[in-house]
């Protein structure tokens, strides 16, 4: 099974850039499923109906989120909606809506794909559960459904992405790490088979501070001045995927890094 996997979408040049990408990368890749975090999807802090319906015409079928996923005026109605493969973390909350697995069937795969989705503790607002206890309900539950089983672990700090990493390795298929926005150049194979990188990196405008405006992070850091966080709407974009192979064991083959740039475009 082959995925292709976008980081996370942030605002309206993520989206963009997710649609220039692909046509051309499944062209080329020809995925089995094409997932893509969205937890900036809409101005770069919610998710939106609109914006998910404008990926998933472009060829995203399933979307994963983060600490963001149930913020924004629709969260509720799009995490329960059923005809959309979407996640939240696991282990928020279970007051909150929206699911933290699902379960992707497509005529042309002989298994299913389990698609679960974590949130760290470390360097968050909120203090969620445990996300090594609640992978381990969920592969608990569905041990015998599929080999195909992947974590969007969207989480802070590179150390604990890391031991989820080892932790699940060889019961997960792929670990990929999303919410830093910066892509980190340690995609490799576990001694057991998991694909792991720490984080893929985001989908939106290159000059920026993790998606936001420059000038305005630094007053910020630098004044401690409350300063907003806008998005950036215009300049570079940057292209953050992995392309992962898996094997009907559901131990990955491959992984790689994708980036790109684009300069000149139009949306
Ligand atoms: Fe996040």
């Amino acid at each position: 099974m082959k995925l292709l996997i976008y980081g996370d979408v942030v605002g309206k040049l993520g989206r963009a850039g997710v649609k220039l990408t692909l046509p051309d990368w499944k062209k080329e890749f020809v995925p089995d499923a094409v997932i893509a975090n969205v937890e900036n999807v809409a101005h770069g802090k919610c998710i939106g109906v609109a914006q998910i319906m404008e990926l998933k015409s472009a060829g995203v079928e399933i979307f994963t989120g983060g600490n963001h996923s149930v913020e924004g005026k629709n969260a509720t109605s799009i995490l329960a909606d059923e005809t959309i493969f979407i996640t939240r973390p696991a282990n928020m909350s279970p007051s909150l809506p929206g699911k933290g697995v699902v379960v992707f069937k497509k005529n042309d795969l002989s298994n299913p794909l389990l698609v679960i989705n974590l949130v760290g503790q470390v360097n968050m607002r909120q203090n969620y559960d445990s996300p090594f206890h609640a992978v381990d309900k969920i592969l608990e539950t569905y041990s015998e459904l599929t080999p195909y089983k992947i974590v969007d672990w969207h989480a802070d700090a590179t150390s604990e992405k890391s031991i989820m990493g080892w932790y699940l390795d060889g019961k997960i298929s792929a670990v990929f790490g999303t919410h830093t926005h910066v892509p980190t150049a340690d995609a490799k194979i576990l001694p057991q088979g998991t694909a792991y990188i720490s984080d893929i990196g985001m989908v939106g405008p290159m000059d920026s501070i993790i998606g936001v405006d420059v000038p305005k992070s630094i007053i910020r850091f630098k004044d401690q001045v409350p300063a907003p966080m806008d998005v950036v709407e215009n300049g570079p974009i940057e292209i953050n995927a992995v392309l992962i192979d898996i094997g009907t064991d559901g131990k990955a083959v491959d992984i790689k890094h994708l980036r790109k740039i684009l300069i000149n475009y139009t949306i």
